[in-house]
């Protein structure tokens, strides 16, 4: 197999992530969550109160973003902001931060570089579209809103947060309506990628789906040579 690069995009609660780290983990390739990079940037702003439209030094900020990943932790400049970047303030503005096409640039660039020479299993909003449009394989993964809403609530119910159904309900909303809208590398469909319908899906199946589907492609080129 050559170098592998997969791409999965869709709105929040789809269950992307989930399935991108343990297909990668499969394949033995890298995976890469982009919405963190979005969400580390959202947070650095929020905590030193910086404005949207002080575009300097939000560039200034972005290209000095390093991120680590230890096991299921994340090293924002070397500090762990595992907890901090999932927080319902962060997660309600970042939509409103990601569109600012400065800052796209910059993270767009960051990300192109996790490709190394195996490639990388990557999620997020334009990852077929934008940061790698020549992806070998390229999902969309969609999902019934109150699914997706559950789905979330469990997640903020993990990290300790109990949040009422409602209020995420907005959340979502709002950030699918921002994402979907924004001028600069909106969420959308790739005409190339392959759609998955997840409200009745497990994780497992989702896996499974995207993986025989890379297998069985390989076996047929392999029958071909
Ligand atoms: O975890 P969840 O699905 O809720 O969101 P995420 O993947 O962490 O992404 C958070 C936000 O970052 C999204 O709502 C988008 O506004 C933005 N994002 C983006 O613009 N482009 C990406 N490739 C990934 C995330």
């Amino acid at each position: 197999m050559g170098k592998l690069i997969i791409a999965i995009d869709g709105p929040s609660g789809t269950g992307k992530s989930t399935t991108a780290r343990l297909l990668a983990e499969k394949l033995n390739l890298p995976y890469v969550d982009s919405g963190i990079f979005y969400r580390a940037i959202t947070y650095l702003l929020f905590k030193n109160k910086i404005k949207p439209d002080e575009i300097k030094r939000i560039e200034q900020i972005a290209k000095k973003i390093n991120l680590e990943f230890k096991d299921e932790d994340v090293y924002l400049n070397g500090i762990n902001v595992t907890k901090e970047i999932r927080t319902l303030d962060v997660t309600n503005r970042v939509s409103s931060v990601s569109k600012i096409k400065e800052i796209r640039k910059i993270i767009v660039e960051k990300l192109r570089n996790y490709a190394g020479s195996r490639g990388v299993v990557m999620d997020g909003r334009d990852i077929g579209t934008v940061v790698f449009p020549e992806a070998n394989y390229k999902f969309y993964f969609f999902c019934d809103l109150n699914t997706r809403a559950a789905r979330r609530q469990q997640d903020f119910l993990d990290l300790g947060h109990k949040i009422p159904l409602k209020k995420i309900l907005l959340e979502l909303k709002k950030r699918d309506e921002l994402d979907k809208n924004r001028k600069d590398s909106p969420l959308k469909i790739s005409d190339d990628a392959i759609e998955l319908d997840t409200t009745n899906l497990i994780i497992e199946e989702q896996v499974d789906f995207i993986y025989k589907r890379i297998v069985s492609a390989n076996n047929m080129l392999n029958n071909e040579l």
